[in-house]
């Protein structure tokens, strides 16, 4: 990777401002259904802070990284992506970063974290959404019968 970050040099306000960090990540529920794409949410203020670089991870963030990285992207260009079925299909020049997954399978459903790095030491944007997946129940039955491969 090529960030570093200089926390070690800040010494004893770390574990402060880390407490702070915490406490300021938000965490969203958001349901699937299987065999359909869901869309986990993420989004921030492009129109003050431009187009930045962001990172989604399979698992919460963690303080300075995306845990088991899935996707990243460095101003503007997608340098990772863990599967084609992870897309950008939002707008994203517009702060619009949230990730969809194609074809949302019962394994995709668990913790995934979103991190925009908002320039500046301890402020980057961090979102942790839950994804449940569910059946798809009678919405896709009705599909599979009026539509056959
Ligand atoms: C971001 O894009 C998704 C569609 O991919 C949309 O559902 C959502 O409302 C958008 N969020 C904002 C804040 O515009």
């Amino acid at each position: 990777m090529v960030l570093q970050y200089p926390t070690l040099m800040f010494g004893a306000s770390v574990p402060f401002l880390l407490i702070l960090i915490q406490v300021s990540t938000c965490t969203l529920e958001v349901t699937g259904y299987i065999g359909q794409d869901v869309t986990l949410p993420c989004t921030y203020d492009a129109q003050a802070n431009g187009i930045l670089s962001f990172c989604w991870g399979h698992g919460k963030v963690t303080q300075f990284k995306c845990n088991n990285m899935i996707l990243s992207s460095y101003y503007g260009d997608v340098t990772f992506r863990e599967s084609s079925r992870y897309q950008l299909l939002s707008q994203v020049t517009q702060g619009n970063v949230s990730l969809t997954i194609l074809n949302a399978q019962r394994g995709d459903a668990g913790n995934y974290g979103c991190r925009v790095e908002i320039p500046g030491w301890f402020n980057d944007h961090k979102i942790n959404i839950h994804l449940i997946m569910e059946e798809a129940g009678r919405k896709v039955l009705t599909r599979r019968t009026t539509a056959p491969q």
